[in-house]
């Protein structure tokens, strides 16, 4: 074991918990490894035979004395693990969302205030250069008067995917919050992107927020969806997102949204695109790429040498408050003759027709489907 190094813990190691163990096997000169855990054995033939497995995140916790773990389980695993992780002495890389319930969110922020260590969200689009870049352009009025913020995801998933978990798609299970939906899962970097743009990330930085729930799918949750939030300064923020995209899935963007000019900012990619404001359907004038830090990284530097965190918990109450309005909400089921089940490569999935429109008009009209009238919402 690599001596001086910070002692690292990884809880999560298939599904998008692969990601942080590669992360971490790939920084072995920067961290020691000292175990990982998961209730699935390992077969990433990644691991060193002399890195213990676990089984049990308490005796992970015990044996091996953490300075950070990094946390990518259920959701409703997260407070749980998070909170063990922070009363054992380390800081916490903790997967998105942070946790189920704005409750939830106060007791960690809690517990990361009494232990004095740190949760670090994965928001990990946050650690995108794009950011200041795009402050820039909205302070230096480039882009004119700020008009709003939309976002749009066109997505789409199988059935496989809602089968791939016990937790895929529930709100709650055996009566504890899970809350696994479009917006506060796959597409949730969307509304977290949306409110870093509009800087209005902490909780009490939000003056409104709606939300308006669908589902296609036999599923709990909702996986067509608005959001519509209006900050403490009168931005209105609203994202259109789905899962049932009509053809195929797209690369999904926030859009920062000017009297002059529009910047679309495709947070997975990197990418901003520029475009005049009086034509947001055409071609871009401009298109820029930036770098990204890792979330991981950012997090081994602010320990070594203060560097602000990238995604704090504590910014990251922005996203909570959404996520309260998602769990007070009731997804409402679309009507049979509302939704289609199409089949591609051999995989299932439902789709709804027209919703790659909607979704569009949603976030640039910052209306809800109900309020648009959408057919598929009466
Ligand atoms: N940042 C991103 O872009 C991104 C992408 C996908 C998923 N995620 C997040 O990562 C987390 C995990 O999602 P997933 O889709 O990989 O889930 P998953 O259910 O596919 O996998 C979770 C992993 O946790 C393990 N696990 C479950 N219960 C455990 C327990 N009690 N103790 C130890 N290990 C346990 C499972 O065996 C599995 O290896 C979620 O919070 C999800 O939102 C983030």
């Amino acid at each position: 074991m690599a001596e001086g190094l910070p002692r690292l813990a990884v809880v999560g190691i298939h599904g998008y918990g692969a990601s942080h163990l590669r992360a971490a096997t790939e920084r072995l000169d920067k961290i020691d490894l000292v175990g990982v855990c998961d209730t699935k054995p390992d077969d990433s033939g990644r691991l060193d035979p002399r890195v213990p497995v676990f089984t049990d995140v308490a005796e992970l916790l015990d044996r091996t004395r953490p300075e950070i773990v990094t946390i990518a389980t259920p959701i409703h695993t997260h407070l749980p693990f998070a909170e063990a992780a922070l009363r054992s002495g380390a800081d916490v890389l903790l997967e998105k969302p942070p946790v189920a319930t704005l409750d939830q969110f106060d007791r960690l922020l809690a517990v990361a205030a009494e232990t004095g260590r740190v949760v670090q969200i994965g928001f990990q689009s946050l650690g995108s250069a794009a950011f200041p870049a795009l402050d820039t352009m909205i302070d230096s009025g480039r882009l004119g008067e700020l008009v709003g913020i939309s976002g749009v995801g066109v997505w789409l998933r199988t059935f496989s995917y809602w089968r791939r978990s016990a937790w895929a798609g529930r709100r709650v299970i055996d009566g504890v919050p899970v809350m696994d939906g479009v917006i506060t899962n796959p597409l949730a970097h969307a509304t977290s992107a949306a409110l870093r743009l509009a800087r209005a990330q902490r909780a009490d930085d939000l003056a409104e927020v709606e939300v308006d729930l669908f589902r296609a799918n036999a599923i709990e949750s909702d996986d067509t969806s608005v959001v519509r939030v209006v900050t403490n300064d009168g931005t209105r923020v609203t994202l259109g997102l789905t899962l049932c995209a009509e053809q195929s899935q797209e690369a999904p963007y926030v859009e920062v949204v000017g009297t002059e000019q529009a910047a679309r900012f495709f947070y997975t990619q990197d990418l901003v695109e520029l475009r005049p404001a009086a034509d947001l359907t055409g071609a871009p004038a401009e298109t820029l790429t930036y770098e990204r830090t890792s979330l991981l990284d950012n997090l081994l530097a602010h320990r070594a040498t203060g560097e602000p965190l990238l995604c704090p918990l504590i910014d990251t109450g922005g996203f909570m408050r959404v996520v309260d309005a998602v769990a007070a909400g009731e997804p409402r089921p679309l009507a049979p003759s509302a939704t289609e089940r199409v089949e591609a490569d051999g995989e299932q999935r439902m789709m709804i027709p027209g919703i790659d429109g909607w979704v569009r008009r949603a976030a640039y009209e910052h209306a809800t489907f109900t309020a648009l009238g959408a057919p598929f919402a009466r």
